[in-house]
């Protein structure tokens, strides 16, 4: 993990309520599909956690929904040129086994970046089967990121593009052709809960990445502690934020 002062290269809107922040580091940091990094916005004293999106090489980009005061200050004040105080890369990010050939990757709202980063990893060299869930067509955004698929399903709460419903039900219509080897997901955790279930006795390995409130990031506050099944605590931030399905209380 580095904390790095970056240089902004674009930050732009590119649907309802989402931005696309694309800042430079001054060296190259490798990033693993499923880590996220914490964003100083000035005169916030927490930072913000974002999924990478993209890392190619200095490059990174990170993708977020305006939804409190942060992220909207994070829209509206930093421009091209500015810099931004990011630590990274956190977290223990996605694994795909070298025998899991056939990935689905599930995901809803903000749960659709880190994923993003997943298909960049794995496209042409695995299959990837995308079931990504929307608000309404207003909110679909990354179009080119998201056809790297081999198949791509975008479902809409109310139908307004693809499939009428949830991306697990989406995903569900089509478990038994597809048969995955491995499944990444990554959503509000009323999606994550609807994915156990539905899977349930499939014994299809699952890997859900959680969304934990957090004040730190790397370990050390405990704002961001979860509830295993086996009845330990894990730190969202260190220990994960990727965990088998089963392995968390959702
Ligand atoms: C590992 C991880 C990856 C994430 N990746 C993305 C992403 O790629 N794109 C995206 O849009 N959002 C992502 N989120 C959610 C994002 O962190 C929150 O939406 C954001 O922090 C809200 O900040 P705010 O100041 O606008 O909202 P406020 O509600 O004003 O925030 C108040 C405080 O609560 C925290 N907080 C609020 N909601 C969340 C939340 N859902 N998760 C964690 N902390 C929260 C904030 O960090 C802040 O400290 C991710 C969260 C986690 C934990
Ligand atoms: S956010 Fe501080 S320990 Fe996880």
């Amino acid at each position: 993990m580095r904390e790095v002062t970056a240089t902004i290269l674009e930050n732009v809107r590119i649907a309802e309520n989402i931005y696309s922040l694309t800042f430079a580091t001054e060296e190259e940091i490798e990033v693993r599909p499923g880590q996220f990094c914490m964003v100083g916005v000035q005169n916030f004293p927490l930072r913000r956690p974002i999924a990478v999106c993209k890392a190619e090489g200095e490059r990174i980009t990170v993708c977020y929904q305006l939804k409190g005061a942060g992220t909207r200050a994070l829209a509206e004040n930093y421009k091209q040129g500015e810099k931004l105080s990011v630590l990274l890369p956190l977290g223990n990010g996605f694994y795909v086994k070298d025998e899991e050939k056939r990935v689905a990757l599930v995901g809803g709202g903000v749960g659709i970046f880190p994923l993003i980063s997943a298909i960049r990893a794995y496209a042409g060299k695995k299959e990837v089967y995308s079931y990504m869930g929307f608000k309404n067509r207003a909110a679909y955004c990354l179009p080119y990121e998201l056809q790297r698929s081999d198949r791509l399903v975008v479902a809409t709460d109310d139908g307004s593009m693809g499939f009428h419903g949830t991306s697990v039900q989406a995903f569900m219509a089509e478990i038994d052709d597809v048969k995955p080897d491995v499944v990444l997901s990554c959503g509000p955790a009323p999606m994550l809960r609807a994915l156990k279930k539905a899977t349930a006795g499939r014994n299809i390995p699952t890997f859900v990445s959680l969304e934990e409130r957090m004040g730190c990031g790397i370990g050390a506050c405990l704002v961001c502690v979860c509830e295993k099944t086996d009845g330990a605590h894990a730190r969202v931030c260190k220990d994960g934020p990727v965990f088998d399905i089963n392995e968390v209380n959702l």
